[in-house]
């Protein structure tokens, strides 16, 4: 169970932001605690993507504020959200097809001996014990990653991130090009992310993977938030129902 009696890891707040004379994302709130997972559902336009980038610092918001660990973060760019050890995890995974797993993970961040030299045996080291850490099957460590599966992939992105402090994890449909065994490799994944109390976003348009991954789940249409339901009390058909007819369930 997730103890949502602290401070949350984020607030969006009041979430406003429009392109040209649309309004994407309209006085939007959600929240993220540490060691959850909150689903972003909704149709294709909904606002899901615009909302959360501007927690990445890919947009900024017209209006709203957002809060990390309770206080006031001012996110005008990626470098500013990586200052807040939010990180993104998106669908074309930001990384060199021709490098290996250690490459990728510590890429523009190398660790340097004391001499000054890139190097590369600290570097396997650390990727072996976080890797281990996240993905213990994981054995291609020698390979360029375009070698590697879809959700092999997913775990050296993911490793990266946490490598370097993520608290706050955002995923843009982690799991759409992946098949049945490697959606199950991230879901165990996104399980160990929660055991280290890091807090994930994930948008999916896939009701039965949110019900699955998540614990709780906002909905978004037209820009408008829908409401947010714990998925523990809900059916499908009502997240349907929210995500088709923009109502909440009657309460059960
Ligand atoms: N950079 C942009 N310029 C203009 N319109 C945009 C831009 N990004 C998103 N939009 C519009 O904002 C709305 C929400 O899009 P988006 O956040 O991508 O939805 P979702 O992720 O839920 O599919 C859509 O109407 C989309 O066309
Ligand atoms: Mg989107």
């Amino acid at each position: 169970m997730v103890d949502r009696s602290g401070t949350p890891l984020v607030e969006l707040r009041d979430i406003s932001i429009a392109f040209g004379g649309v309004k994407a994302v309209d006085h939007v709130s959600v929240d993220l605690y540490p060691g959850e997972v909150v689903g972003l559902l909704g149709h294709n336009g909904a606002g899901k993507s615009t909302l959360i980038k501007c927690l990445s610092g890919a947009y900024k918001q017209d209006s709203g504020e957002i809060f990390v660990n309770g206080e006031r973060a001012e996110i005008n760019n990626p470098r500013d959200a990586r200052r807040y050890n939010i990180e993104t995890i998106y669908q074309t995974l930001a990384l060199a097809d021709n490098l290996d797993a250690a490459s990728n993970l510590f890429l523009g961040r190398e660790l340097t001996t004391p001499l000054g030299f890139v190097d590369d045996a600290a570097m396997e080291a650390e990727t072996r014990r976080i890797m281990g850490r996240l993905n213990p099957n994981f054995r291609k460590f020698g390979a360029p990653v375009a070698a590697l599966s879809g959700g092999q992939r997913q775990s050296v992105a993911i490793s990266r991130a946490v490598y370097f402090n993520a608290r706050i994890l955002i995923m843009d449909e982690p799991t759409a090009a992946l098949g049945v065994q490697e959606t199950k490799m991230v879901s165990d994944l996104i399980q160990e992310l929660k055991r280290q109390g890091i807090g994930i976003f994930l948008i999916d348009h896939d009701i039965h993977q949110v019900m699955a991954m998540c614990d709780r789940a906002s909905v978004m249409k037209n820009g408008e938030l829908v409401g947010t339901v714990n998925v523990a009390n809900v059916t499908e058909d009502d997240i349907l129902g929210m995500i088709i007819l923009g109502k909440m369930p009657q309460a059960a």
